[in-house]
């Protein structure tokens, strides 16, 4: 017997029942991005790979161990897309969308993908929704991006299951000082670190901050601490940003150990928690990148963005109990038919009543059957009103009208007055 083919592991399948949650996620978010004046951008999934090393860093976890990478048939190294801040540089750098200097609010959705240990909430395949903002230096609009993640929660209903966590990374030249001083620090203490911090201690020292060893932990207690190095530049940016979200009342917690695991950051870095998915809680993060449109060859540029995964938030979403109780209901009505000549005009009346009502959801019943089995099918669609096309309600051009959901007796209605008759039905 030939092995069943299975999807790859960590990649999954969104089946019809789960779509709806999906839709009114996506449906959500896309409704407050408009609100706030974002423009969507979509870019392709795949790119050159140098285009990630250059951007999210040779030596962050994402390029050394986690790309899905191929060479195409004409030799070139492609990689399948692991975030999106990468390729919407690259796009509005190629289209000269930032070159004017104007600011630019621009997001996007998509699967993502890297090769990490599947476990919940973690995934090869996951999809984000990102956003990112160019031209626009100051707090004021860090301050919005998590004022529009803030009102996004509200929205959702998880506002009290989420933890804002911020923190300042400072500027290039600030950021260097310090890795020299933990550097230091650290090599003094070299037999005390644990192996992957010995190794990021070269490569990536500030990433040893979020080691979850507890020994190298203790060991950063008395470490330099990166607000001390801080410019007065990031310092009176931070301070601004603190100063809106507290007048906004949007709750925070500094977190001085929060470095992200990406090379582009500068100044803002701020990360959405909970405690109610286990290990993987970052529902949403980001930050500023002022320095990475120039690294990528376009003219300096500030940057600011986040992204969230859908993936989390839909676990959240379930885990709290706030499905919309709206969602279970996919099919308003479901019109039976019984015979071919009820067949014939149950087209037709179905089109007519699709006209007339455009965000009717009806199901037609297809593939036959008895009357028993076609309301069956009814009753299991979720519908709420059956419609009933025999021979008899043909001949006198009526249909049957049925509440499938409470006590209420059948009705026979002309088919003329059908449209109207369903409209009040639903709306009552
Ligand atoms: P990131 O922290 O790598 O940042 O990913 C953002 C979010 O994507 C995470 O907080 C998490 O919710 C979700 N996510 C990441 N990896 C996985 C995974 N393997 N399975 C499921 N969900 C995952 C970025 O990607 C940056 N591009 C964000 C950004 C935009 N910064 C500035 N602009």
């Amino acid at each position: 017997m030939t092995k069943a083919l299975q999807a790859i592991r960590g990649m999954n399948d969104i089946l019809p029942e789960q779509t709806p949650l999906w839709r009114y996620f996506e449906g959500t978010v896309a409704g407050l991005l408009d609100g706030y004046g974002y423009g969507q951008i979509r870019m392709p999934i795949v790119e050159f790979t140098e285009l990630f090393k250059r951007s999210i860093g040779e030596v962050t976890d994402i390029v050394e161990k986690e790309m899905y990478t191929f060479e195409d048939r004409n030799g070139d190294s492609l990689t399948l897309r692991p975030e999106g801040t990468a390729a919407c540089v690259r796009a509005v750098l190629e289209h000269g969308i930032t070159g004017n200097g104007q600011p630019q609010k621009l997001w996007y959705i998509g699967p993502m993908f890297r090769h990490e240990r599947p476990q919940k909430g973690r995934y090869r395949q996951f999809h984000q929704i990102g956003v990112e903002v160019f031209n626009l230096a100051g707090p004021d609009i860090d301050a919005e991006l998590i004022a529009l993640t803030w009102r996004l929660w509200g929205a959702l209903g998880i506002r009290d299951a989420v933890t804002l966590e911020l923190n300042s990374l400072g500027t290039t030249e600030a950021r260097g000082r310090y890795r020299d001083a933990l550097v230091a620090f650290l090599s003094a203490r070299l037999e005390q670190l644990d192996e992957d911090s010995k190794r990021r201690l070269q490569s990536n020292p500030l990433r040893i901050l979020d080691s979850k060893v507890p020994e190298t932990q203790a060991l950063l207690i008395d470490a330099p601490r990166l607000a001390d190095y801080l410019d007065e530049e990031s310092r009176v940016h931070f301070d601004g940003l603190k100063a809106r979200l507290d007048a906004a009342g949007i709750p925070y917690v500094i977190n001085p150990k929060l470095v992200r695991g990406l090379d582009y950051y500068s100044k803002t870095v701020f990360e959405w928690t909970t405690d109610k998915l286990g290990a993987q809680g970052t529902v949403c993060a980001g930050g500023r990148y002022d320095g990475l449109v120039e690294q990528m060859g376009g003219k300096p540029t500030p940057g600011v963005g986040f992204a969230m995964g859908i993936e989390r938030l839909i676990l959240l979403l379930e885990t709290l109990g706030q499905v919309p109780a709206s969602l279970a209901r996919q099919v308003d009505v479901y019109l039976c038919a019984i015979g071919e000549e009820a067949e014939l005009a149950a087209l037709t009346l179905s089109e007519q009543l699709r006209d007339g009502l455009p965000s009717l959801r009806l199901q037609v019943n297809a593939g036959g059957g008895s009357f028993k089995s076609q309301f069956k099918k009814a009753d299991k669609s979720g519908a709420l009103f059956a419609l009933v096309l025999g021979e008899d309600e043909l001949a006198r051009e009526v249909i049957g009208f049925k509440p499938l959901r409470d006590q209420g007796e059948q009705q026979q209605i002309a088919w003329a007055a059908l449209a109207d008759h369903l409209a009040s039905a639903l709306q009552a």
